[in-house]
């Protein structure tokens, strides 16, 4: 029995990739590389030693994912083909909507084809919109995305809980993630942002490494502690390793639909970040300030507790681990 990884070569699938092969389980991997790249598959198996099956195919090709269910035993589904730029998404409404929410289609169809019924999604704190409270609980309201990226993040958690309440023989987590950074510290993995990064640690990296002049800070007269903008930064192995305990939750428990927030529960400033860049690499990343950006908030952070009572599990790295890891990455590739 094999769990199945569209996306499996992307940022955060080729890094849960490798924490289920630590553990032992099987694993196949779709992806069409539209923002991944075939390398990714060999430093998996590098950091493992393990091998798995590949198909190259876009996952909303329902005739192509047929095929991968009828050759393999599929036992659960963690789906990581999401298109995932918030800029981008403004552009391409319709690529989004496609993409993100007639591909999570296709492939909950064919599941129930198969009778696979395990599914974890990856889902993203944006869902609770500007938050009337923080930290943020699963309880939290959702709802006042301000993009499509976001709204389709909102639309698939709805058809989610709607397919199970359809049928209680689903099996289904949400995983909200935070702010994900940081890489895998053999160096082999990581993120790589086609074209000038949009979110703040890919930017500082290429800040630091010359690749970029400055680092624009998007307001400094946000209702923070020292004005910039306040996120809940999560190492992308503690998010791994999340998916893996979720996995496990579903194995064990009754079947349901299950939401965790996947997050640290401490909130870092733009300009924290900024410093603990600098320490933990030495190197220099000047910046300025610059207006706020469209469709930010002032800060968001998770409540973790639910994860850590259900799923045993809490995020064990710190801000140094992520920058030293992320600088690591870069450094290598
Ligand atoms: N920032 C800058 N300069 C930059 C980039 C970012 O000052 O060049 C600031 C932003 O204003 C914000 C913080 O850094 O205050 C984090 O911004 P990111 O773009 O890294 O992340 P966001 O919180 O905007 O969004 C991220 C993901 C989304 C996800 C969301 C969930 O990109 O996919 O977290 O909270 F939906």
């Amino acid at each position: 029995m094999a769990i199945l990884l569209p996306g499996g070569a992307g940022y955060i699938g080729s890094h849960t990739a490798v924490e289920l092969l630590k553990e032992g389980k099987e694993i196949i991997i779709i992806d069409n590389f539209s923002n991944s790249k075939p390398e990714v598959l060999k430093k998996i198996k590098q950091i493992t030693g393990k091998d798995f099956k590949f198909y190259e195919i876009d996952y909303s090709n329902k005739e192509e994912l047929e095929k991968v269910f009828k050759e393999n035993k599929i036992e659960a589904v963690l789906n990581f083909a999401g298109y995932k730029a918030v800029g981008e998404s403004v552009q391409k409404p319709i690529e989004y909507y496609t993409n993100n929410i007639s591909g999570c289609l296709v492939l909950l169809d064919t599941m129930r084809k198969y009778g696979c019924k395990k599914f974890i999604f990856s889902s993203s704190a944006t869902v609770y919109g500007d938050p009337e409270i923080i930290p943020l609980t699963e309880e939290c309201k959702t709802g006042g995305v301000t993009n499509p990226y976001g709204a389709t993040k909102l639309y698939i958690e709805q058809i989610l809980k709607d397919t199970y309440t359809s049928d209680n023989t689903w099996d289904i987590c949400i995983l909200r993630y935070f702010n994900p950074v940081g890489a895998h510290e053999s160096g082999l993995i990581g993120e790589e942002p086609q074209g000038i990064p949009n979110n703040l640690m890919p930017y500082i990296v290429r800040v630091a490494s010359g690749k970029l002049k400055e680092l624009s800070v998007f307001g400094n007269d946000y209702n923070t502690p020292d004005g910039t903008g306040v996120r809940d930064y999560i190492h992308v192995v503690d998010l791994a390793k999340g998916h893996v305990l979720a996995l496990e939750k579903l194995d064990k428990e009754e079947n349901g639909i299950y939401i965790y927030n996947l997050g640290t529960g401490i909130g870092y400033s733009v300009l924290d970040m900024v410093k603990s860049f600098e320490k933990a690499t030495g190197k220099n990343v000047p910046y300025k300030i610059a207006p706020r950006r469209a469709g930010d908030i002032a800060s968001c952070y998770a409540e973790p507790k639910k994860a850590k009572e259900e799923l045993g599990w809490v995020a064990k790295k710190t801000l140094e681990d992520m920058c030293k890891d992320s600088w690591n990455y870069i450094e290598k590739n």
